[in-house]
């Protein structure tokens, strides 16, 4: 049975009264929906114990934004995944674009990152994607296949993790690759994963992340290979959210 996953990435937004009305309407409204209709909510770190509590009467799973690559020390400002698996949090965006870039991360980073979650029992949900430039001249599937090679280790653990594929120039820009390129694409990730001997039968959930809109989640939904989708600014209306839920629910009783 195909499952939908959307994952609701509030970035640097909201506030108590606002982390508690979204995590309460989503988790009612999936009280309403099949059980193949997961949704995600990444509130910011401040807020994900109140997000826990206030859906933990519901279907909705809480994320974290970023978790570091070290387990404790001098580190500033960093979560570490032992925290998070502390305070329930079983899932987190590992490697999302903003945080590569804002940390100057690599490859080898985030795949690090992934582990640190995996040892914790915490499923990651790893971005890649390539950049604008990389994209304009031709080198999305090099670019992907670094990135996903990168992680042989983390996938051979045979642990279920979420892959999304978030080309860097879609996210907030009211972009998308056409639905054949993100087609290619998730084939392309697929087909890298299943060349790794140890990966083969790692199970993954494959979303697509970029400008995802209502009105153009359908097509996106519809694209073979595409297990659901990571959606920033358009998940902030928890009415707009919802719809959205409701629409993979139509789409999957189609
Ligand atoms: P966007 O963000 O939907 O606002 O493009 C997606 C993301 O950054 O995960």
């Amino acid at each position: 049975m195909r499952t939908i996953t959307l994952i609701a990435n509030h970035k640097l937004h909201g506030n108590s009264a606002f982390v508690t009305s979204f995590a309460s309407s989503v988790g009612n409204a999936l009280a309403q929906m099949p059980e193949n209709i997961c949704a995600l909510y990444c509130p910011p770190a401040p807020y994900l114990s109140l997000a826990k509590d206030t859906s933990k009467n519901s279907r909705l799973q809480i994320a974290a934004q970023t978790l570091s690559q070290q387990t404790s020390g001098a580190h500033t400002g960093s979560v570490a995944a032992s925290m998070l698996a502390d305070i329930g949090v079983f899932y987190c965006l590992v490697g999302h674009s903003e945080v590569r870039a804002r940390e100057q991360l690599s490859n080898a980073d985030v795949a690090t990152a992934a582990s640190r979650a995996i040892e914790q029992g915490i499923t990651p949900i790893i971005c890649v994607g390539e950049s604008e430039a990389e994209h304009a001249s031709g080198q999305t599937a090099e670019v992907l296949s670094k990135q996903v090679a990168s992680l042989e280790e983390v996938l051979s653990t045979g642990n279920p993790l979420m892959i999304a594929y978030e080309p860097v120039w879609a996210i907030g820009s009211g972009r998308t690759p056409s639905s054949a390129e993100i087609c290619e694409a998730h084939r392309h990730i697929r087909a890298c994963v299943h060349s790794m001997k140890e990966a083969r039968d790692t199970h993954i959930s494959l979303l697509y992340g970029g400008s995802v809109k209502p009105n153009n989640l359908n097509d996106i939904l519809a694209i073979a290979g595409v297990d659901g989708a990571l959606i920033g600014s358009a998940s902030l209306v928890v009415e707009d959210f919802n719809a959205m839920l409701q629409q993979a629910v139509t789409l999957l009783k189609g």
